[in-house]
């Protein structure tokens, strides 16, 4: 089992943003979550790979366990997203690095790869990203759609267990989001496990083996793709009409 989510609760402040979260995700799944703005999706992405932790519950990913009763370091947090890629909407490219260099970056600085070998991989994965012509170029010299490959090409350099997407084709228009939903098939294909953060409901069913419904931080729908033609609450059938 790929990542187990048991009864997570968190809060800002006093506020509670996730109520009581609780699923699993097999190996090689692909998991959609949808919802409202502000219903915690990013939020419950972010604690996924302990960029946040939660109040309560635990949860299990990539080979770890953490109990959020007790604290988690900082440490165990690089650890993990290590294992645990994320691609965000916001590309967070590095602009004074080429993209080779923003490829290489973690691994030789932060995973100890060597360097020869690593710019082997990120020629491999740009390849087929067909994004091989753009290893030296800037990022500011792209545009989003080749931004967004060059972000997803290096979270897969960390060769990731599971990789968690927010809201990956936000910026982008109908043509390069395919190849974002064909990328994400294609990885589904390899057996990484992946969570994708999204508002576009046609993006949703070309991706999902799975999705999660949340509204206000708790979990209103839980299925298989089966969901989106057979929804099993009233508010997922609801959303699914926008
Ligand atoms: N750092 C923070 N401090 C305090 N409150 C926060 C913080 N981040 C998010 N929140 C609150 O938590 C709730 C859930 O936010 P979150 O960003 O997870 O929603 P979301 O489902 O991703 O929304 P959107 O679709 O707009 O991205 C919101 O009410 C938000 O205001
Ligand atoms: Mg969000």
């Amino acid at each position: 089992m790929s990542i187990q989510v048991k009864s997570v609760n968190k809060f800002y402040g006093d506020t509670q943003v996730l109520h009581d979260v609780d699923f699993t995700c097999n190996e090689g799944e692909t998991l959609v979550l949808l919802g409202p703005s502000g219903a915690g999706k990013s939020s419950l992405l972010r604690v996924l790979n302990l960029l946040e932790t939660a109040s309560s519950g635990e949860l299990h990913i990539a080979n770890e366990s953490f109990d959020f009763s007790q604290s988690i370091n900082e440490k165990q947090g690089l650890q993990l997203r290590r294992k645990v890629g994320m691609v965000f909407q916001q590309y967070n490219l590095w602009p004074h690095l080429t993209v080779l260099e923003n490829l290489i970056e973690a691994p030789v600085k932060v995973a100890g790869m060597e360097k020869e070998s690593a710019k082997q991989e990120a020629i491999a994965i740009l390849t087929k990203l067909q994004l091989a012509d753009k290893a030296d170029a800037w990022p500011l010299q792209l545009s989003g759609g080749q931004q967004q490959r060059v972000a997803i090409a290096r979270a897969l350099m960390m060769k990731p267990e599971v990789l968690l997407f927010d809201e990956p084709t936000a910026a982008l228009d109908p043509e390069i989001t395919n190849q974002v939903v064909n990328i994400i098939k294609d990885l589904s294909e390899t057996g990484i496990t992946q969570i994708v953060v999204t508002h576009e409901v046609d993006f949703a069913k070309k991706i999902a083996s799975h999705v999660l419904y949340l509204e206000q931080g708790r979990m209103v729908e839980h299925g298989t793709h089966e969901a989106f033609t057979n929804p099993a609450t009233p508010e997922f059938a609801e959303y699914l009409t926008h």
